[in-house]
């Protein structure tokens, strides 16, 4: 009998497990992750087990996205523990290439998605995107999903595989899923077991400077520039150092001047050696129509 999740390391074994659970009728749900599991993850698994019949969540901790100084060979690898959440959750198979699988030798053909790509993330993490977006179609040309899931946490990434997922007339749909937090508002991120307790609760900062901005903004501040400053001021208080503390447009994370619409705040700081990004879109309060 096998087990489930069923646990496959090869791009043949994806192609056929998938394909007989395609043939059955089955709709077919793909979760990409870099494991190190936590509830974030768990609800776009949630959503994908309660939206389609066969969930296939994706482990790989992906070289081609972490720049020369980044954390790929520190970055937290807890397979079995993985591989147990997953079976909790009721997920069908588990794609776990090696590196050497997704990257063979010759490797030579990666995605660009231009403008969106070089902004915020983009210039902290020169190649970032184009690694993310590389990853993500070879594993939707490999599984082939008709729902892929990710989390609002990432928003730009998002934005970057809608954008990709438009421009290249893939046949798969995303969702965005909204961001988990813990009690106290700190983003769940397989980052956070970095943090010491010193570092954890600075780390704060970056959820609370997003609240600052949504306060500010239902207090009636439509200068993205004042708000911005707000941001920061929490920032630097903690202490963290601010990469960036912005308002953007969500569609085109072009930053703004003046609020009249929904934003997207977001930041990115250094807590410590330890760098964590976080975002909230923001509504104008309804109700604010003015009539001459
Ligand atoms: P990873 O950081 O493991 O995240 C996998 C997915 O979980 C992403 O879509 C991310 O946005 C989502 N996620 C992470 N934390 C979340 C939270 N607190 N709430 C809701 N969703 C959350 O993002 C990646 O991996 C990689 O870049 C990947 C897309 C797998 C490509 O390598």
């Amino acid at each position: 009998m096998s087990t489930i999740p069923q646990i496959v390391r090869s791009v043949a074994e994806v192609r056929s497990t998938v394909g007989s659970a395609r043939a059955a009728g089955a709709t077919i749900g793909l979760v990409p992750t870099m494991g190190a599991l936590h509830e974030g993850h768990l609800s776009l698994i949630r959503r994908a087990r309660a939206e389609t019949g066969f969930v296939v969540v994706s482990i790989f901790v992906n070289p081609a996205q972490f720049g020369p100084y980044e954390d790929l060979s520190r970055y937290p690898r807890p397979f079995d523990d993985d591989v147990r959440q997953c079976r909790a959750s009721g997920v069908d198979l588990v794609f776990a290439p090696e590196p050497g699988t997704i990257y063979p030798p010759g490797f030579s053909s990666f995605v660009t998605v231009e403008g969106l790509s070089d902004r915020l993330e983009g210039v902290f993490r020169p190649g970032h995107f184009r690694g993310v977006a590389t990853v993500v179609l070879k594993l939707f040309n490999i599984v082939a999903p008709d729902i892929a899931y990710f989390g609002q946490k990432d928003a730009q990434q998002s934005r970057v595989i809608q954008r990709m997922v438009g421009d290249l007339d893939l046949p798969v749909t995303v969702r965005v899923c909204p961001t988990v937090r813990e009690p106290d508002g700190l983003a769940m991120s397989s980052r956070n077991v970095y943090l010491n307790p010193d570092e954890r609760k600075r780390a704060l900062s970056l959820s609370r400077s997003l609240r600052a901005a949504a306060d500010a903004i239902a207090a009636g501040d439509r200068d993205a520039n004042s708000v911005r400053q707000k941001m920061r001021a929490v920032l630097e208080s903690a202490p963290v150092v601010v990469d960036y503390a912005e308002l953007v447009d969500p569609a085109t994370f072009e930053p703004i001047t003046r609020i009249t619409g929904t934003v997207l705040s977001v930041v990115a700081a250094r807590v410590d050696a330890t760098r964590l990004i976080d975002n909230l879109p923001i509504e104008l309060p309804k109700g604010f129509v003015f009539s001459l």
